[in-house]
């Protein structure tokens, strides 16, 4: 069964998907995205992404393709399309197809907006989990607006294939001798003193909706985060390290730039809040 994408008002085979070599989205990277998670059917933090979605076209001044309801629906209609229940859907929207000229176009020209599902198996990420990952650390040189869920990734990209060819998992960016956040997640430890801490939620960094709930979920069982920069020796001195994101819930990190944090093993924290994110978002 092919693979199938929802492409400006069309369901059409993954192979044949295609958008014009005009659209700003390939030309300029002028575009936004977002990447949810969807388990058993259910969206878990579907509003937190969505709300996400609507502040990063709003800074782009990007209008909405569609409203809310009209994206739900095409989402929901994409992952039966596919015959899926587990999935990651990703929604990708540019400023749309106009002739080359970095400026915005004269006249306005409806925003692109794909679709796409791939499935996700949550008992592989748990068994990931149980062992952990390691991580790299690379320098943060992104532009000044993190924030912004832009497809505008090229030092994401350099940050990631450099891990991958150190045999991490992730870039954990550095910036002024911070961490600020990985290539595609948010960056966590637990210090020395027990303190959970991860970079607040400024321009330089994509404030993670599983970031937010993380901390909802921590402040629920009554642990505090304490949100503040910490710097890559301060992560080497930690007790533990984790990672959140959409595709990686909470990820224990066992190893920053090949020495191992917490004895190369899981943390209890990382555990716990993994747990209590799942039991969040799968309704439990
Ligand atoms: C740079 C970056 N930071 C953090 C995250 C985590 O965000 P979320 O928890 O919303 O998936 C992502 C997700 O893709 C990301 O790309």
């Amino acid at each position: 069964m092919p693979r199938i994408a929802y492409v400006n008002g069309a369901y059409v085979p993954l192979a044949e998907a295609a958008v014009n070599v005009e659209d700003r989205g390939y030309q300029f990277a002028d575009g936004v995205y977002e990447v949810c998670l969807v388990v058993g059917g259910r969206f878990w933090d579907e509003e937190g992404h969505l709300d996400r979605l609507d502040r990063s076209l709003a800074a782009l001044e990007i209008a909405p393709p569609v409203g809310r309801r009209a994206l739900r629906l095409i989402a929901s209609e994409v992952l039966r399309r596919n015959r899926l229940r587990d999935a990651l859907v990703y929604i990708q929207i540019t400023r749309g197809v106009a002739a080359r000229n970095h400026a915005f176009p004269m006249r306005p020209v409806p925003p692109s907006l794909v679709v796409t599902a791939k499935r996700f198996d949550l008992e592989k990420s748990e068994r990931l989990a149980a062992i952990g990952v390691s991580v790299v650390t690379a320098p943060d040189i992104r532009w000044g607006r993190a924030d912004i869920k832009s497809v505008s990734l090229l030092p994401n990209v350099l940050a990631k294939q450099a891990a991958a060819k150190a045999g991490a998992t992730e870039a954990w960016l550095v910036r002024d001798g911070k961490v600020t956040e990985g290539a595609s997640s948010n960056a966590w430890i637990v210090t020395e003193a027990g303190e959970i801490v991860t970079h607040p939620a400024t321009h330089e960094i994509l404030s993670g909706i599983t970031r937010r709930t993380v901390i909802d979920c921590a402040e629920a069982l009554q642990l505090k985060v304490v949100e503040r920069p910490f710097s890559a020796a301060e992560a080497l001195r930690a007790q533990e390290a984790f990672l959140t994101s959409a595709t990686n819930l909470v990820m224990p990190v066992v190893a920053i730039d090949g020495r191992k944090i917490g004895g190369g093993r899981p943390g209890p924290m990382a555990r716990r809040l993994r747990e209590a994110y799942i039991r969040h978002c799968a309704g439990r």
